[in-house]
Parts: C-alpha cells; sequence; structure tokens
C-alpha cells in the first residue's frame, strides 16, 4: 500500500493524479484535519505531525510515502526519511525549475502558505533552479482554509485571488507556480484572472511519475483507496464529488 498525506483535502490533488498513474496500487490517504492548517505552524508543529502520521502510515503497512504537503515537505521530509530509512518518501516542492525553464518574461511567482514562504528549503530551491529568473513569492494565507470548507465559490475569496494575482501579472509575471497542493482546487478561480497572460504550473503528474518510478510491486496489488483523517472522517468522501474527483470514489473500499 501507498500511504498519501496531506493536512486536509489539498492532497487529494496528488492522490487523484497517483490514481491515474498507478491504477493497480492500493493507496490510503490520511488527512491531518484535526491539526488543519499547517500553514500558519511552527517548523516544530509540522514536524511532530509528520513524524507521527509517517509512524501511523507504516504501522498500516505503506511501504512507500507521499508527502502530498509543500508545507510538510519543506519542513519535514529528510526527518521523516531518517525515521524510515527503509521506505522511499516522495515529497512535493513548488514546480520552480519547470516555471523558470518555461518563462518567457523571466519573471514567475509561487503562491504558498507562509510557513511554506519562510521556509529555508523554498529559498535553497529558488536558488537552486531559478538563477537568472526573478521569483515572487505571494503567501496566500487562508486560501487552504477555504479549500477545506469547500467554500470554492467564495465572492470573498474570488476578490482575495484577484488582488494577490493582479499586481504580480502587472509586474509581467507568466509563469505562476502552485506552491500548495490545495491550491491545485482553486486553478478555475486562479485561471479566469490570469486569462492568457500567465499559466499556472502544478506538479502533482510529475509527482506521480517519481511515485510510479519507485513503487515496484507495491504497483501491481487490487486499486483500492482508503480514506483517513484525524477529525471528521465522514468528510473527507463526500468532498470527492465537490472537487470532481468522483473516479476516486470508485476505489473505496
Ligand atoms: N496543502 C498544504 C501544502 O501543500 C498545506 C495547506 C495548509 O494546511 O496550510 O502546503
Amino acid at each position: 500500500m501507498i500511504g498519501v498525506f496531506d493536512s486536509g483535502l489539498g492532497g487529494l490533488s496528488v492522490l487523484a493524479a497517483l490514481a491515474d498513474a498507478l491504477p493497480h496500487a492500493d493507496f490510503c490517504y490520511y488527512a491531518d484535519t484535526a491539526h488543519v492548517p499547517y500553514g500558519n505552524k511552527t517548523e516544530a508543529q509540522i514536524q511532530g505531525r509528520v513524524t507521527a502520521i509517517g509512524e501511523h502510515l507504516t504501522r498500516l503497512g505503506c511501504g512507500l510515502l507521499v508527502v502530498a504537503c509543500n508545507t510538510a515537505t519543506a519542513t519535514a521530509v529528510e526527518a521523516l526519511r531518517a525515521a524510515h530509512p527503509g521506505i522511499p518518501v516522495v515529497g512535493v516542492e513548488p514546480g520552480i525549475k519547470p516555471a523558470a525553464q518555461e518563462t518567457k518574461s523571466g519573471r514567475i511567482a509561487v503562491l504558498t502558505t507562509e510557513a511554506t514562504a519562510n521556509s529555508l528549503r523554498l529559498k535553497q530551491l529558488i536558488r537552486d533552479h531559478a538563477g537568472r529568473v526573478e521569483v515572487f513569492v505571494e503567501p496566500c494565507p487562508g486560501w487552504a482554509t477555504h479549500v477545506e470548507m469547500l467554500q470554492l465559490d467564495d465572492p470573498a475569496l474570488a476578490a482575495d485571488v484577484r488582488a494577490r494575482i493582479e499586481p504580480l501579472l502587472d509586474k509581467g509575471v507568466d509563469r505562476i507556480v502552485l506552491g500548495c497542493t490545495h491550491y491545485s482546487f482553486l486553478a478555475p478561480l486562479l485561471n479566469e484572472v490570469l486569462g492568457q497572460r500567465a499559466q499556472l504550473v502544478d506538479v502533482a503528474a510529475a509527482v506521480a511519475r517519481q511515485t510510479q518510478r519507485l513503487a515496484g510491486a507495491l504497483a501491481r496489488r487490487g486499486g483500492k483507496l482508503q480514506l483517513h483523517a484525524s477529525a471528521h472522517p465522514e468528510r473527507l468522501r463526500a468532498a470527492l464529488p465537490r472537487l470532481h474527483l468522483g473516479r476516486l470514489a470508485a476505489r473505496l473500499v
């Protein structure tokens, strides 16, 4: 079984790509809904949660872990790898590299949680992969919570999206990296603002390809899905159709 986790619903965007790439793998998705959002937590708090979830998933029999959360990856992926040296761990990091390669204007932006924006790992990622490109880091407090509450049509959210994105477009940004897995569910809202002026960059498919490379025999199981959550597990199943992920419901055990 492949364990996939996030603070809440955001990682379902990664799980969907994983399920498409690995149709016969068994997955266990864990949403840490008792502690969402991670974006305003301290590094120590996030590391504590990631360690506990890693133990929970490996005890359930997961032989590969996907950290479907940029914030948890930026803060705690190394600690998770150290705690489970025999198990491959795939993290999710903002697609700075593809955005820097694709940009024509030489200006890109990355939308993240506050914790990711402040992380050393994001600074390293920008230094290593965006040498000659100007990168605007835009923390988006509250967006993950809107997704979590399935308030995707809230006019206040639409207004905040516009208020954050328009100034980036005015600066000439032509690639906008989704640096939080929750924001994939805001793509329609974001694309309305972007129009033809810029493109979104999402790494879910790349994460799925990397997982595929590491899955080995885990790719050949029953194609089942278990959903677990630290609070209100029933809301996960109910959220699938709202997030246009009905195809995952067919795999549920
Ligand atoms: N989905 C997470 C991420 O990719 C975190 C959102 C949150 O809990 O603040 O960063």
